[in-house]
């Protein structure tokens, strides 16, 4: 978390007639919100450049009046106090960050007759769709008339026609004729997206957004000009008349994609999620996230979810597969693959079960290039979590990964060109079957023939496969345990900078699927290792207690912005992520190529 400012880089700027301390170099519109007043505007967003387009912000702003010659202060007879030079025309908010005296005045006869002229303009030729518009209930260009504009229109000619449901890429559709040429969304595509595939034809009135020519918006951060497009023009292909987003609750959570750990928030109605936006985190994704990221809610609902408990394929019940699950742990030659796609209180209790039946864990890797923006090369989500915890020591070997033979494909990380992710690390448990040592093996959700085991190795051996998707490894399991998907369980993850990340349960999981931590406390109980809790946060009191780095933590106390573990003990790992927003990688040992 970033410290607060030290009262020297603070300064005082007087917002209509009230002194307020700001840090130095504020913008004037953010300065205004610290001191609670709005100053309306469209175009200027923190994470972007200003281009001063729109005019919604217009204030008037003034100086304390000095002597030239003198530099002493001039003083008003009237009020006895520094006379204030106020420019004499409206100035744009957003293009001016706060000085030393610098006065400003948000609510004038001055400002209100801006306000409402910008409103009459942009509405001149914006159609009258709200009733059947996505953005309603989002929407700044209603909600600032229905503030700041006069509340009639003297417009009486024709409005213009412009291209209506036109698909600008996959996943944004662009009804142009609610645009306000704000700019933002071309903005986004070139300062953050580094796609610079939008722009403006024609002029005037005739202004329209469009893709350059021969591109589509095809980038994997595409939605997030529709997070940031104030009115309705860009929206959501996927999430287009689904919901009306006053019926949606949210819930934090993270997204599991990768290492980045990007700050999410479900959107949910009655035990279904309908979208995932970003969740702002200035010290980890700003305002941003991935489109793949987004659609990853489809899981629950998927047909390849797994239906049921099974043995050999046929339906039981908890019972039965307890029972045989800890037959079947008890033979004495049994592996258990663990995952970083657990969350770190599964993680935490796989490795009592390991502790248990006195065995290590194995850990599947899962490696793809980095986007250097909000996808690492590390595609699980919680490898820290599995060092943290203990349930492994070291990082899967590089060069194991580099082997293994199987691709999974996933949604493209930058332009159109899909990325390719290796799954690996079991060269040790296959030397292990292949040796007659381990005749069982557990695996937390993991694919062991995506990740290096051969067909005729996983014949070999008895699979307990604890797991939310059918896999070819859950189809060749002996025991299938349906679990919870990240948006039906409450937990952590660890992501690349060693930052502990809350998420939490949006709806009810599968009638179906079990809960991880209960199936992992119920085995640990079969197998003689004792009762421990299965709640989040029942558990953590004994996390934190056994955990060196989680010592003091509680779920509870857990902050929304997470918080940052001390990684020093893992910095001589050869950890495979390269830089990313807000993330540089420290110096590392090199990871074997060759
Ligand atoms: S589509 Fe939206 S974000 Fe893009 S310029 Fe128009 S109003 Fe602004
Ligand atoms: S927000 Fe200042 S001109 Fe648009």
């Amino acid at each position: 978390m970033s410290a607060a400012p030290k009262s020297a880089d603070l300064v005082t700027v007087n917002i209509d007639g009230k002194d307020v301390a700001v840090p130095k170099g504020t913008n004037v519109i953010e300065a205004a919100k610290l001191a609670g007043v709005e100053i309306p505007h469209y175009c200027y967003h923190p994470k972007l450049s200003i281009v001063g387009n729109c005019r919604m912000c217009l204030i008037e702003m003034g100086m304390p009046a000095v002597d030239p010659a003198t530099k002493a202060p001039i003083i008003d007879a009237a009020t006895g106090r520094q006379k204030i030079n106020w420019i004499p025309r409206p100035q744009i908010g957003c293009g001016t960050n706060a000085s030393p005296g610098l006065h400003i005045r948000t609510n004038s006869p001055m400002v209100k007759d801006c306000r409402e002229g910008v409103t009459e303009m942009l509405l001149i030729n914006h159609p009258l769709d709200c009733p059947i518009c996505d953005q309603a209930g989002e929407c700044k260009l209603q909600e600032f008339s229905t503030n700041y504009g006069r509340g009639y229109s003297r417009f009486v000619e024709q409005k213009n026609v412009k291209p209506k449901r036109t698909s600008l890429g996959p996943r944004v559709t662009l009804d142009d004729e609610r645009c306000i040429l704000c700019s933002r969304c071309v903005r986004f595509c070139k300062e953050i997206a580094k796609d610079d595939v939008l722009g403006f034809v024609d002029r005037g009135s005739y202004s329209t957004l469009t893709c350059h020519p021969g591109r589509k918006l095809v980038n994997n951060y595409s939605l997030n000009t529709v997070d940031i497009c104030p009115v309705g023009a860009l929206t959501s292909t996927d999430f287009r008349f689904k919901m009306r987003v006053w019926f949606l609750k949210t819930t934090p959570s993270i997204d599991p994609e990768s290492s980045f750990g990007a700050n999410t928030e479900l959107w949910s109605r009655e035990g279904v999620v309908y979208r995932i936006t970003p969740r702002e985190h200035n010290e980890v994704n700003d305002t941003w996230m991935t489109d793949s990221g987004r659609l990853l809610y489809k899981q629950i609902l998927a047909p390849e979810r797994l239906p049921v408990l099974s043995i050999t394929g046929i339906e039981t019940n908890l019972e039965i597969i307890l029972k045989s699950a800890s037959r079947l742990l008890q033979t004495g030659q049994v592996a258990i693959v663990g995952s970083g796609r657990s969350s770190v209180e599964e993680q935490f209790l796989t490795k009592k079960l390991a502790d248990t039946l006195k065995i290590t864990a194995h850990l599947v890797s899962r490696v793809g290039q980095g986007d250097g923006i909000l996808i690492t090369a590390d595609r699980n989500p919680n490898v820290r979590g599995a060092l943290v915890t203990g349930l492994v020591s070291s990082l899967p070997d590089a060069n194991d990964i580099k082997k293994l033979p199987s691709w999974q494909q996933t949604p493209a990380a930058k332009g159109t060109a899909a990325t390719r992710v290796t799954t690996g690390g079991l060269s040790a448990l296959a030397a292990e079957i292949d040796a007659g040592k381990v005749k069982v093996v557990l695996s937390m959700g993991e694919d062991l023939l995506a990740a290096g085991l051969t067909p005729a190795q996983a014949a070999k051996v008895s699979i307990l496969f604890l797991g939310t998707h059918l896999n070819p490894t859950s189809e060749i399991a002996k025991v299938v345990i349906p679990t919870l998907t990240i948006f039906e369980k409450n937990g952590t993850f660890i992501n690349q900078q060693f930052r502990l990340q809350k998420f939490a349960k949006a709806v009810p999981g599968s009638p179906h699927a079990a809960d991880d931590l209960v199936m992992l406390s119920q085995l640990i109980a079969a197998v003689g290792g004792g009762t421990l809790p299965s709640e989040v946060n029942a558990l953590w009191p004994l996390i934190a207690a056994e955990v060196p780095a989680l010592a003091g933590l509680s779920y509870a106390k857990i902050p929304a912005t997470g918080v940052v573990l001390d990684g020093s003990p893992w910095a001589h790992l050869a950890f495979v992520e390269g830089e990313t927003l807000h993330f540089k990688p420290a110096a590392q040992p090199a990871v074997a190529t060759a």
